[in-house]
């Protein structure tokens, strides 16, 4: 028999239950399980138990909400024309990376790998690392310099996605420019506040969520490679979005000429109720309160001229400044981010040794989000874009945010990119675009870029499936 090198920072916590099959695993069973406990901080498991598993945490609503002050959308304007040529001598510089967090499950969409492997675009099933892989090409030959792209996943997909590119040759990219890092992981809870069991040899853990992702860049050395490097942006978006801008010259030009730790973009909301984070100030800061959180008298608040008050849409896009993710995650530093509790069904190992799938929500999983850092950072800034032009992500397996409209929204977009270059495309009767179209952006990355190419078509024929690359 041995003991746990855990047992006695276990007991101390009174969390000694997920030792109570120990002495019945094998030696890689041990070692399994007290790896999984040395990673975890034992010592502020007591205080997450009575702050958020015991006791639900009382939602800190801002006292004062007022609708965010963000940068409009305008294609002509001077100001506008700076900021893109300053991202793109950022870019020529090096000293822009792009950061994909893809350490989430697409749970909702009910696909088993990684969500990036996922077939989304309308001809060729690109899957979504693909697309943004082809944009990093893209936007590193339009700059002249290679652009390095962190990925952030979890224990759960790292070693999953790390074949899947190894697999396809990194898309064409350079693999020395490629750094995956696994993002930390969180046990869940039972209400009682009590440690579950996936096994008898291991806790249930899941990923500590996209906020995670300031811990991960700087425990896993990403911030070391950013900083020697001489990389000063970070280009953040999520694994579900094809036609987000990996790479935005004018964005990230604005946020560093002004001053902005951390930024982000919006869009107008669908409606009032759009499940999307919201854009505020709140007690005078610049903040995201999630739709969950925002009370309905808010959301449904309109201006004098029928407007809706507070419709700034957050469709996680950002630019963080590296020195940003330094001082937040410097040793000592205190600018913690608080976790959110989230209650689901998580199949846990009973006394009796016996696995057991609940039918109810019988746990706690507590998560970090990545936009309760923008309280914290210097002259945020709020930069709207147009939902057609860069959001449509691949969420739910049908209805909203499902690939279907995700297909729909890619061909409208290449439609009118097309017509833009003056090719004609058949509408049909409702306006939809009567064609299949698929644009890849090593061909064009947007309307403007399209209107250059020596295009041989000038008119899609109705029920055509036509594909540039
Ligand atoms: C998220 C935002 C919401 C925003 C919407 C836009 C949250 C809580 N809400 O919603 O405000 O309007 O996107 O699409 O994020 N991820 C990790 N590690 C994790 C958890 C998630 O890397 O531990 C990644 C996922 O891989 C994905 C992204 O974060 O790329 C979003 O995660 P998801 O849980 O799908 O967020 P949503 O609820 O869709």
């Amino acid at each position: 028999m041995s003991t746990s090198a855990n047992q006695e920072r276990l007991a101390s916590i009174g969390q000694s239950g997920v030792l109570r099959f120990y002495d019945s695993l094998d030696e890689a069973g041990k070692a399994k399980l007290d790896a999984q406990l040395a990673a975890l901080d034992i010592n502020t498991l007591p205080g997450l138990v009575d702050g958020y598993v015991k006791n639900k945490p009382k939602v800190d609503l801002p006292t004062d909400i007022k609708p965010v002050n963000a940068y409009p959308h305008s294609s002509d304007n001077d100001e506008y024309a700076k900021a893109k040529a300053r991202g793109l001598e950022l870019l020529k510089q090096g000293k822009v990376a792009a950061f994909l967090v893809a350490g989430g499950q697409g749970t909702r969409l009910g696909y088993e790998g990684p969500k990036g492997e996922y077939p989304v675009t309308p001809i060729k099933k690109k899957p979504l690392f693909q697309v943004f892989a082809e944009q990093l090409t893209a936007a590193s030959k339009t700059a002249g310099k290679a652009i390095p792209w962190y990925i952030m996943t979890s224990d759960t997909n790292d070693a999953a996605t790390r074949a899947f590119f190894e697999k396809h040759q990194y898309f064409g990219l350079d693999k020395s420019l490629i750094k995956f890092f696994p993002q930390g992981m969180m046990p869940a809870f039972d209400k009682g506040g009590d440690l579950l069991l996936a096994s008898k040899d291991s806790l249930a853990l899941s990923a500590d969520g996209h906020g995670g992702s300031f811990r991960a860049l700087r425990n896993s050395g990403a911030l070391d490679d950013m900083k020697k490097r001489g990389i000063e942006h970070l280009s953040y978006f999520q694994v579900d979005n094809p036609i987000v801008k990996v790479i935005d010259p004018l964005f990230i030009g604005l946020h560093d000429l002004t001053g902005s730790e951390m930024s982000s973009k919006t869009i107008n909301k669908a409606g009032p109720l759009e499940k999307v984070g919201n854009f505020c100030i709140g007690d005078g800061k610049t903040q995201v309160i999630e739709y969950s959180d925002l009370p309905e008298s808010l959301a449904m608040q309109t201006n004098a001229d029928g407007t809706r008050t507070f419709d700034a849409g957050s469709i996680a896009i950002h630019a963080l400044r590296v020195s940003f993710i330094d001082r937040l995650t410097a040793p000592g530093s205190d600018l913690n981010l608080i976790w959110h509790r989230a209650d689901k069904k998580v199949p846990f190992v009973n006394d009796a040794g016996e696995l057991v799938k609940p039918t109810e929500p019988n746990a706690v999983k507590l998560e970090q989000f990545v936009f309760d850092a923008i309280p914290l950072a210097s002259n945020p800034l709020i930069y709207t874009t147009k939902r057609e032009d860069e959001f449509s992500p691949v969420k739910n397996a049908d209805g909203n945010d499902s690939p279907a409209t995700c297909t729909r929204d890619q061909i409208r977009l290449f439609a009118r990119w097309l017509e833009a270059a003056g090719v004609s495309v058949p509408r049909k009767a409702d306006g939809e675009p009567d064609a299949t179209i698929e644009i890849s952006p090593l061909f064009a990355t947007s309307a403007e870029e399209l209107k250059t190419k020596p295009l041989q078509v000038k008119k899609i024929e109705a029920g055509q499936s036509v594909y540039f690359g």
